[in-house]
């Protein structure tokens, strides 16, 4: 009898596994942010939005926001041997540029020592700073950005 019920409960495990597995593979009409494939399908890619060539600084939502980057930066390398956003926003070329220097935050290391140079954690810019398109949102967001800054 022990047995029997155990046989039922591995059984019943096994097609709850298999019931949650076929969802994800096979949405079924959910809703997803990759659309309805399924998940061994390579779908076409979407085009590319257009970015924002606002050329005014965009104002922040919130106090410590990486601001957003108002230009487009399609090619713009960024690896061992050189830095294409710092070849503007660097403190040495920013007057000549008319870039947004790096603020001090960007100079110090992860224990609070500030170096002479852009510090490795703030290396990789496009980590933290992103251009933007006009899309619309893809989920719901309620989030109301702080006046101060400059938000209506
Ligand atoms: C050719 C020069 C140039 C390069 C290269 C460049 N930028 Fe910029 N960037 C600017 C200028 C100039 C501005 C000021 C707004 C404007 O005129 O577009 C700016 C604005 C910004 C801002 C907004 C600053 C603020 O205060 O809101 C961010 C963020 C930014 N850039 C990030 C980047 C990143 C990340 C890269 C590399 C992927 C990059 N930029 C490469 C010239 C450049
Ligand atoms: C780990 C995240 C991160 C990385 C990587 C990063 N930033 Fe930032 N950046 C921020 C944040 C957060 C702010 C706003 C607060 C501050 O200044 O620290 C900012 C601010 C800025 C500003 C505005 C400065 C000001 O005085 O208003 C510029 C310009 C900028 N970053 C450019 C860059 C460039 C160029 C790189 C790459 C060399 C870079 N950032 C890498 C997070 C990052």
């Amino acid at each position: 009898m022990k047995l029997l019920s155990l046989f039922v409960a591995v059984v019943a495990f096994a097609v709850t596994v298999n019931v949650i597995a076929q969802e994800t593979v096979n949405p079924g009409g959910l809703a997803t942010i990759r659309g309805a494939s399924n998940i061994d399908e390579t779908r076409p890619a979407e085009k590319l939005k257009r970015v924002i060539k606002d050329k005014n600084p965009i104002a922040r939502n919130y106090v410590h926001q990486p601001p957003v980057v108002p230009h487009q930066t399609r090619g713009y390398r960024v690896d061992l041997n050189s830095n294409k956003c710092l070849s503007c926003h660097s403190w040495k070329h920013a007057a000549q540029t008319g870039a947004t220097k790096i603020s001090l935050t960007h100079f110090e290391t992860r224990d609070g020592k500030t170096l002479s140079d852009v510090s490795p954690r703030r290396y990789f810019c496009s980590q933290c700073h992103v251009t933007q398109a006009d899309a619309a949102p893809l989920v719901e967001n309620t989030f109301e950005p702080v006046e101060s800054l400059g938000n209506e």
